[in-house]
């Protein structure tokens, strides 16, 4: 799948695919095609059974051209497997989904994305999931609150919009000394800024539509295995270690990971299998071939947005009318210590600022910056600002907006890659007009 000595900068461009016999394109193709032609009745047979998995079926659980994009979402993590969702909402769904059931429960950060935390304090109680959210700056309180039916430990690499920073090792010990997986949003900070498996994490997901994607043209989202959670050890996992009978008696554990040498691939197999079979939020071809095509360019980009966040925080910090910056790049940041540690390109580009003069200063700033755009995304190419007490988080009441760290005069911005000199002067120039 992906040689290992290759440095990221090159598998984004190569992992997952050589080109084609037949036309021998070098770009990826974009196989825009539901169904495949199976060579005859033993080559079907051998698909449907997981004996043979190098084809392809049926474009709700494969695809050639997303098959690439996993590979090479797996190659930059050094995971065994990756599957690609329609969105990133899907992939955070299908992965708590696979593996709890009515009446258990997951213990989750509070300092989440407000879809995320919608889904979770809303929409998985009605299905009889539990999300119990503790402060998880604190593992010892993220540990306290597991329990016998607690499946896994779920957090975002750096919160948005408090750009909080977890002590991601010592989450990811506190979950396995309960033989439960700790599972990461690495969204606003994948490869190179931050690679979670190297501090314990189990399995990775992703909005693909920000940084990765990174221009603002697709939806879609991603699950990533490190491979190595022992799924059997506590006993706490049938889904994946005893017979499915929803796939013939298919034990996926023993099927995929027990043999000597084979890289363990059961929970992205048991979900492909599984919940995209059933309820099937594929990625569609062309989403996953423009998705490519910015992830070709990851690292240079990341690059870009980490200084150019650096420098604005800066320039922000220093002005006169700005009040607070909630960037963990900054030494004001309570968090700077754990971003120097675990984000030594800088903490991405996503941060929050209050402005002097409350909401009103807030809702006029964003009605006069002209080189940003307002709406609702983060990490496109483009630098985005928004005023979240009013849009991403207004479904959450007051009191709870400010638990997510929230508060009535903050904007939030995603500094993109344009020159820096540039988005400061019209921050500069926005921050004049909010004030008169
Ligand atoms: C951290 C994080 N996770 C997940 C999502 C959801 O992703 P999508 O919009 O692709 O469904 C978002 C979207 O903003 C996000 O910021």
């Amino acid at each position: 799948m992906s040689n290992p000595k290759l440095h990221i900068e090159s598998m984004v461009l190569h992992s997952g695919h050589t080109p084609d016999s037949q036309t021998l394109s070098r770009a990826v193709p974009i196989y825009q095609t539901s169904s495949y032609v199976f060579k005859d009745t033993q080559h079907a047979a051998d698909l449907f059974a997981l004996r043979d998995t190098s084809g392809f079926i049926y474009t709700r659980i494969g695809n050639p051209t997303t098959d690439v994009l996993e590979r090479r979402l797996a190659a930059i993590h050094g995971g065994t497997a990756a599957i690609c969702t329609a969105s990133g909402m899907s992939a955070i769904f299908y992965t708590v989904a696979a593996i709890t059931g009515a009446g258990q429960n997951i213990v989750s950060g509070s300092n989440l994305y407000g879809g995320t935390h919608v889904l979770f304090e809303n929409t998985l109680k009605r299905f009889g999931i539990e999300v119990r959210f503790v402060d998880s700056s604190n593992p010892a309180k993220v540990e306290a609150a597991i329990d016998a039916k607690t499946r896994m430990v779920f957090t975002e690499s750096i919160g948005n919009p408090k750009c909080n920073v977890d002590d991601i090792k010592a989450l990811a010990d506190a979950a396995h000394r309960h033989q439960i997986p700790f599972v990461v949003d690495n969204t606003v900070s994948p490869p190179p800024i931050f690679n979670p498996f190297d501090h314990g994490a189990d399995i990775a997901v992703y909005s693909l539509t920000k940084i990765i994607g990174g221009h603002g043209n697709s939806i879609g989202g991603a699950v990533v295995e490190a491979g190595g959670f022992d799924w059997a050890k506590a006993g706490k996992f049938p889904e994946i270690t005893a017979p499915d009978p929803s796939y013939h008696g298919l034990n996926f554990w023993e099927a995929l990971c027990t043999l000597e040498g084979t890289p363990c691939t059961a929970f992205c197999v048991k979900l492909r299998t599984g919940l995209m079979r059933d309820i099937g939020a594929a990625l569609g071809p062309m989403n996953s071939f423009l998705i490519l095509q910015g992830l070709e360019t990851l690292p240079l980009r990341a690059t870009a947005h980490c200084e150019n966040a650096r420098k604005v925080a800066a320039f922000l910090e220093k002005h006169p009318f700005v009040k607070w910056v909630n960037f963990a790049g900054l030494t004001s940041h309570p968090d700077y210590a754990r971003s120097q540690k675990y984000f030594p390109m800088g903490p991405s580009a996503v941060f929050g600022f209050g402005l002097r003069g409350g909401l009103e200063a807030g809702k006029k700033f964003i009605e006069s910056v002209k080189l940003c755009s307002h709406l609702a995304n983060i990490l496109d190419a483009r630098t985005l600002v928004i005023h979240p007490a009013t849009t991403t988080h207004s479904q959450l009441p007051p009191a709870e907006q400010l638990k997510a760290g929230v508060e009535p005069e903050m904007v939030r911005i995603s500094v993109g890659i344009e020159h820096a000199d540039d988005i400061i002067a019209d921050l500069g120039q926005a921050l004049k007009a909010a004030h008169q």
